[in-house]
């Protein structure tokens, strides 16, 4: 398994792994293509040329490093490949910054376990973050 920078040919790949997991939020190609155009950050995990997962870095509106995105497929979760895309997140973020942000709907619970373990504390609540009547957590690490 690797991990490595994706660029503009493994868009359809990232779209791959968005639509395959019940993700609930599919990322469609000219979307990463054009956040790929204004410098975001995206990973990917792959073996046998098999994308397995994928993450995204990138400057938020308020001029924070986000993790904007992580997510591993279904039959790859809980094998530790989540851990290793967001530490391989963390130490590029460090480079630019000393803290790292993410936001969480309120009930993904393995996500909110995940990010814990990992050291992310939650900071705020925020109502209508993407869509009226969604609720998030901000969750902000130091690095
Ligand atoms: C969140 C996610 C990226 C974690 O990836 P992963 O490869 O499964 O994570 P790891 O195997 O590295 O897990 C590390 C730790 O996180 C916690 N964790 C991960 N999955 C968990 C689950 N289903 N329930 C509870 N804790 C969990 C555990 O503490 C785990 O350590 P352990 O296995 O030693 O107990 C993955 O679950 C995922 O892709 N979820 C769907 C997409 C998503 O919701 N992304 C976040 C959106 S904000």
């Amino acid at each position: 398994m690797i991990i490595r920078h994706a660029d503009a040919n493994d868009a359809h790949r990232i779209v791959e792994i968005s639509q395959q997991d019940g993700y609930g939020h599919p990322l469609d190609k000219e979307s990463i293509l054009n956040y790929m155009k204004q410098g975001d950050i995206y990973l990917i995990a792959e073996e046998n040329n098999k994308p397995l997962g994928v993450a995204k870095l990138a400057l938020n509106e308020h001029a924070e490093l986000e993790l904007f995105v992580i997510l591993v497929k279904l039959d790859e979760q809980r094998k530790g490949l989540g851990s290793k895309l967001l530490k391989k997140i963390e130490k590029l973020a460090s480079v630019k910054g000393n803290a790292l942000v993410l936001h969480v709907r309120v009930n993904n619970n393995k996500a909110i376990d995940f990010y814990k373990k990992h050291g992310f504390s939650v900071v705020q609540e925020i109502a209508d973050l993407y869509e009226k009547g969604d609720r998030h957590y901000k969750m902000i690490k130091n690095l």
